[in-house]
């Protein structure tokens, strides 16, 4: 997407949009975004069509070793899914728009819900390496607005409220999935910074301190754009690491790849779950 052309983001996302449809050209019903460790989930999605983000025109390209890089169509608990294999982070060097570009276009093949999932850090004592924590609300720490320049107005208005940016009843649901299949859950706040790397003690400290019960590196911008559209979504962590202040240790990428792993049954369980409900 960095080319020196001057079409404009909202063609791109068009031209995005009409590569991919002229591949599956039927309804979409729900939008997944799978986080570090958390692709597994792919397994559970009888896949129609998988296409890699290179071939996509204007499609950001991943960096991260860890994350694969396809866009996946198919069928997650009898509904019509589109996945993301690999997201776009933004200390990869891509701006907010970049990040969030999927999303918009995602909103284009008609998706009506977001699902996202990642890995974060857990500020909250209670939390343990490779516990769940559903997302109820975040703490917006990234120097940069994806919103943020003229506005969409196809998309959404000019001052979206994020008074509740993740949806209640979804995260009800949620719950009572959890309950009725004896998986532990935690509930919490979200904050994200720019990294990669890695916080501080005094910056642990602090994002305990204004409220965070996890923190990680991802996911508001995209939780932006939905609510920018009026897209309901529900978004996960997994705890990969302890950082409440007094438990912090050095973090290896190992380490957080097996938490992630841990929780991943459960949290492929959960979202496979909602995906029926919604
Ligand atoms: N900090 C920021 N991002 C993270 C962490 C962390 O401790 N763990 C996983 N993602």
């Amino acid at each position: 997407m960095n080319d020196a052309s001057n079409i404009s983001y909202t063609d791109k996302i068009n031209f995005a949009l009409d590569y991919i449809r002229q591949k599956f050209n039927a309804p979409l019903d729900v939008g997944i975004i799978l986080g570090t460790g958390l692709g597994q989930l792919i397994n559970n999605i009888e896949i129609e069509l998988e296409i890699s983000y290179q071939e996509i025109p204007y499609f950001p390209v991943s960096t991260v070793e860890s994350h694969k890089g396809k866009l996946i169509i198919g069928k997650l608990s009898g509904k019509s899914v589109v996945a993301m294999q690999g997201r776009f982070h933004y200390y990869e060097g891509y701006s907010m728009k970049e990040v969030t570009f999927p999303v918009r276009v995602m909103k284009k093949l008609g998706i009506q819900y977001l699902f996202v999932s990642n890995a974060a850090g857990g500020l909250n004592p209670d939390f343990g390496i490779g516990d769940m924590m559903i997302i109820n609300d975040h703490i917006d720490l990234f120097p940069e607005n994806p919103l943020r320049g003229k506005n969409l107005d196809e998309f959404g208005v000019r001052f979206p409220d994020m008074s509740e940016p993740y949806d209640l009843s979804l995260i009800q649901k949620a719950l009572k999935i959890a309950e009725a299949n004896q998986i532990h859950v935690h509930q919490g706040v979200y904050a994200a910074v720019q990294g990669p790397n890695l916080e501080t003690k005094a910056e642990y400290n602090y994002l305990r301190v204004i409220g965070g019960d996890a923190i990680g590196m991802s996911t508001i911008p995209e939780v932006i754009v939905a609510r920018h559209m009026d897209i309901p979504v529900f978004a996960i962590s997994a705890i990969t690491d302890l950082c409440s202040p007094g438990n912090i240790k050095k973090v290896r990428i190992e380490e957080v790849l097996a938490a992630a792993a841990k929780a991943e049954p459960g949290m492929s369980l959960i979202i496979r779950e909602l995906v029926k409900l919604v």
